[in-house]
């Protein structure tokens, strides 16, 4: 096994919702990194992890208020290099001599610019090369007297010391989140400050593999795992993840729920069963399901009847599996920042995905989620990393309750087939025209609505369908993807003369915000 204890980045977690995406960044450059929370942080546990670096995360509190969280103290005396991102940043002015005030009208949130500011520091190379640089800002209280031995090398009109540091002690802190996109320069941040650091930048999707499978034989001992298995990446990942870790003691379940596309289930069952030799129970439960759907439209209510039938499902064939313990899930880091609030204050719910949270205490079972805290296209790199087959490895994703949020309205089992022909047809054209990696995820929706046609001599009244294709880089923000007017009129032809039962076709051209990528 690789030894990664001798180069690794600790990420203090402070509550942001973002804190995630400094890992992202860490993997990026090829650095080792954990993120624990502060309130496990102790001396001791500074002693024992022996980071090479560390970054203390933003976070919602307030270092003004009482309890507000903190690093302890023994941090400074450790000699390494620290970086203190937004709240880290004030937690670190306060503790080391400095002052923050509250916001009180300078609160800053969205794009900001920073110019350089007196002192030149190697954690800003490469930026301002052409003027100031755009930075993302989301803080209301602000450092008013920065601590002694720090100079000030960058300043935005509301954040005077948005970029500041000790050289001697190679403390750093700035105001802004450099993990985030829109701080376009923050990667290069980053690399710099791990070159500073030290960092040899040799970690591995390798490395993560080797590292994800000691965890997995950790968490689970000598129990068994029982994984839902949806045919999309993530869960055929961690399956072979967990399969690899643990052999036969993990059994998957695929469950057919009906709402699947056009010979999903028969792929699956070849795949796993067949060519990976993974025990699989694949259970056809499709009456159940769609029975439970009869006669719902509402999106929440599909979604969490899915989400709860498949968690009955599960304890019924769990039940089946003696011994097993551990419920295994493909849960990705957007799905946990999108369902819950990290800080585990209010959040507005968007979507209930039916994949997270929820699981009731009854079902007895632990949950293992190794792909947690990983992002999509890092999920691929894994599943390359495990051999899976690259056509595979490629889909697009797929949610969890399937084509039910791709036809709104009411489900029926007409609706269905003529779904499921209709999104083959119109995948079957985007790989034609050799557009399918270039897109995140394509789909159609089936339309709640019929409309008049006339086809040959005769009129025609049938459904309406919605084209949706979108790019993404993680899922979160999304844009439509611009085919051509020749692509899309040679899909629309395709589809009214192939499909029986839909008529009429559009093109969805919202972006995501405002829309979201699935239609409910
Ligand atoms: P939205 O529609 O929220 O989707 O913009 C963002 C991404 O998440 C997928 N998605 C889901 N995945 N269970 C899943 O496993 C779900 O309940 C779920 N809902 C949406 C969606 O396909 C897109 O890739």
């Amino acid at each position: 096994m690789t030894d990664i204890a001798h180069d690794r980045l600790l990420i203090i977690d402070f509550g942001s919702q973002v804190t995630q995406l400094i890992a992202r960044r860490a993997r990026e450059l090829n650095v080792y990194c954990e993120i624990h929370p502060f309130q496990k942080v102790t001396d001791a546990f500074l002693r024992d992890f022996a980071p090479r670096a560390v970054i203390l995360s933003g976070g919602p509190a307030s270092v003004l208020d009482e309890d507000a969280p903190r690093p302890p103290a023994s941090l400074f005396e450790l000699g390494v290099p620290v970086l203190g991102i937004c709240y880290g940043q004030q937690v670190m002015m306060q503790m080391l001599g400095g002052r923050v005030e509250r916001g009180h009208g300078t609160a800053e949130f969205g794009r900001a610019f920073v110019s350089p500011a007196g002192a030149r520091t190697p954690l800003l190379e490469g930026w301002f090369e052409n003027g100031p640089e755009q930075v993302w800002m989301s803080h209301g209280d602000h450092v008013s007297a920065i601590a002694p031995g720090f100079e000030v090398y960058g300043t935005s009109p509301n954040a005077p010391f948005a970029v500041i540091g000790d050289p001697e002690r190679r403390f750093f802190a700035v105001q802004f989140h450099p993990e985030v996109h829109h701080t376009p320069k923050g990667t290069q941040l980053l690399r710099n400050f791990m070159r500073l650091a030290g960092f040899a930048g040799d970690w591995t999707m390798g490395a993560y593999r080797q590292e994800a499978i000691r965890r997995i034989r950790e968490q689970v001992g000598d129990k068994r795992v029982i994984c839902g298995l949806s045919g999309g990446v993530d869960s055929s990942v961690a399956a072979v993840l967990i399969h690899e870790a643990i052999g036969d003691r993990l059994t998957c379940i695929f469950v057919d729920h009906g709402l699947l596309r056009e010979n999903e289930a028969e792929e699956v069952v070849a795949m796993f069963r067949d060519h990976y030799n993974i025990p699989l129970i694949a259970a056809d439960e499709s009456d159940l399901f769609l029975g439970a759907l009869e006669g719902v439209s509402d999106p929440e209510t599909k979604r969490k009847t899915i989400g709860r039938l498949f968690i009955d499902v599960f304890q019924k064939y769990a039940a089946e599996i003696e011994g097993a313990e551990f419920l295994a899930q493909g849960t990705l880091y957007p799905d946990v920042i999108e369902s819950v609030s990290f800080s585990g204050g209010p959040s507005v719910t968007i979507k209930s995905h039916h994949n997270v949270g929820g699981l009731p205490e009854k079902m007895g079972l632990k949950l293992v989620e190794p792909l947690r805290e990983l992002f999509k296209d890092e999920v691929r790199a894994l599943g390359r990393e495990l051999g899976l087959p690259e056509s595979f490895i490629a889909r697009h994703p797929f949610p969890g309750p399937g084509l039910a949020i791709r036809c709104p309205g009411e489900i029926t089992r007409e609706k269905l087939e003529i779904l499921r022909r209709a999104d083959a047809i119109f995948i079957d054209q985007i790989r034609r025209h050799g557009l399918y990696d270039d897109i995140w995820q394509a789909f159609v929706a089936i339309l709640p609505v019929k409309t008049v046609g006339v086809m040959g001599d005769g009129r025609t009244y049938d459904y309406a369908c919605a084209l949706r294709a979108v790019t993404s880089v993680d899922g979160m923000t999304a844009d439509y993807y611009p085919f051509s007017h020749e692509f899309l009129g040679e899909t629309a032809t395709r589809i009214i003369n192939e499909v029986k039962g839909i008529n009429r076709v559009t093109y969805d051209i919202t972006s995501k915000p405002p829309g979201t990528i699935e239609w409910e």
